[in-house]
């Protein structure tokens, strides 16, 4: 089997395309229900795309939104396969209780409590400070490799070996426990600052600026814990990768699904980083390819697709700029350039002279407007534009950019 990138609906993805009991480690980390409107804050600061975690309703509507979608995850579970949820305070008590149904009480085996030491502190509260991972298995012949750590306290081991070896005696038994041996791990995870699961600090070298990434620790320890090497690991909202690179790093297949073409393709990206995404090994499906998928895009995919295709970034001091669009390329093809992207047809001769107000505020020598089809009078506008001389503007059809891709504007 390849290792598949799917950008669809999780739901469709896992009906359709993942074989029932074909995998043997399932992750998810899924959109909380916290109303949130997130940012992607890209590597540089005044970079953002936007990122949308929203939810109407209350949480029965999450809940019944959450159910289909776990119960085909445990559909393609092996007998021998585990189920990872990540959540918090949120829904945590909500989806236990939906986990408990759909694999069965008795096949609860964790709440495993992740500690971190980043977030806010309320004035009245205590402060938050940990995530809730449920962990469940299939069936009770399930794989669980168990890894060693240091103990918490190794002052108990406290009787010396003649070879210089500490240990203590375990009292019911006797048993000698020595301390270079280690202890095996409980429930509760701590990891430092740095490698905290809320705010990866923004000098990790991970980092790749998705708002909700974590940390490749954690799922280093969940994968070397349930699942051995040339297993399936499959995270089915796998945001900017982080499972399907530490899968790789661990030399198990993976499986990655998201609904956001962005998310999709910052994995792509990470996974040829480390070597995961050659040709012969991956493939990716669902990736918007037609006119007729693009016009169906959220709008700030839409415009992520955009700038993806033409190798643009956007500049946050731009936001909310009406004649760019509230966008701006700094780098197009190693040239500054102003940028507007319009998901819509026929755009008119006003956009071109709104566009030209702000690249000749702004200083820019250059500028492009992508959209699905523009006016006569546009394309007059724009002739009219480079008479004046100083300026030049290239309007750009999603036809155009779908036949010639990145060579348009080299
Ligand atoms: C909390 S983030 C996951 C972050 C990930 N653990 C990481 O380290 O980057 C949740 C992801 O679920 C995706 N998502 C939301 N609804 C989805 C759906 N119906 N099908 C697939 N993915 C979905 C979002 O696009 C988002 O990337």
């Amino acid at each position: 089997m390849k290792n598949v990138l799917y950008c669809g609906d999780n739901l469709e993805v896992l009906r359709k395309e993942i074989s029932e009991e074909s995998v043997d480690l399932i992750y998810i980390d899924p959109p909380f229900f916290s109303h949130k409107h997130y940012e992607v804050i890209w590597k540089d600061e005044a970079e953002i795309r936007s990122f949308e975690d929203r939810w109407e309703g209350g949480i029965e509507n999450y809940i019944a939104w959450m159910r289909p979608r776990v119960v085909e995850m445990h559909k393609t579970l092996k007998p021998t396969g585990s189920f990872y949820l990540h959540c918090d305070w949120h829904a945590n008590a909500h989806l236990r209780i939906m986990l408990d149904e759909i694999f069965g009480e008795k096949n609860f085996r964790n709440e495993i409590i992740w500690h971190y030491d980043i977030g806010t502190a309320p004035k009245k509260d205590l402060k938050r400070r940990h995530d809730t991972i449920l962990r469940y298995s299939k069936t009770k012949d399930y794989i669980y490799n168990e890894q060693r750590i240091p103990p918490l306290n190794p002052v108990r081991y406290n009787i010396k070996e003649p070879d210089g070896r500490r240990y203590f005696t375990r009292g019911d038994s006797g048993k000698k426990c020595y301390l270079n041996e280690g202890v095996s791990p409980d429930d509760v995870w701590t990891f430092i600052r740095e490698k905290s699961l809320r705010t990866l600090n923004s000098m990790a070298k991970e980092r790749l600026g998705y708002p909700t990434q974590k940390p490749e620790t954690l799922l280093d320890k969940i994968i070397n814990i349930s699942s051995n090497e040339g297993d399936v690991i499959l995270d089915a909202f796998c945001g900017c990768g982080t499972t399907m690179a530490v899968a790789y790093k661990l030399r198990r297949k993976w499986i990655g699904i998201d609904i956001s073409p962005t998310a999709i393709k910052l994995v792509e990206k990470r996974l040829k980083d480390i070597g995961a995404y050659r040709n012969e090994h991956y493939k990716t499906i669902g990736l918007p390819t037609s006119e007729k998928e693009l016009r169906e895009l959220k709008p700030f995919e839409f415009q992520n697709w955009v700038l993806d295709e033409i190798g643009g970034r956007v500049s946050r001091k731009k936001v909310g700029d009406m004649g760019l669009n509230g966008h701006l390329i700094k780098t197009l093809w190693h040239e500054k350039a102003g940028i507007q992207v319009k998901q819509s047809d026929r755009v008119g001769r006003n956009v071109v002279d709104n566009f030209e107000t702000a690249l000749r505020r702004d200083k820019y020598q250059k500028g492009y407007i992508v959209a699905f089809s523009f006016t006569k009078g546009a394309y007059e506008e724009v002739a009219r534009v480079k008479n004046k001389g100083e300026l030049e503007i290239t309007l750009i059809t999603i036809k155009e950019l779908l036949d010639k891709r990145k060579t348009l504007l080299t």
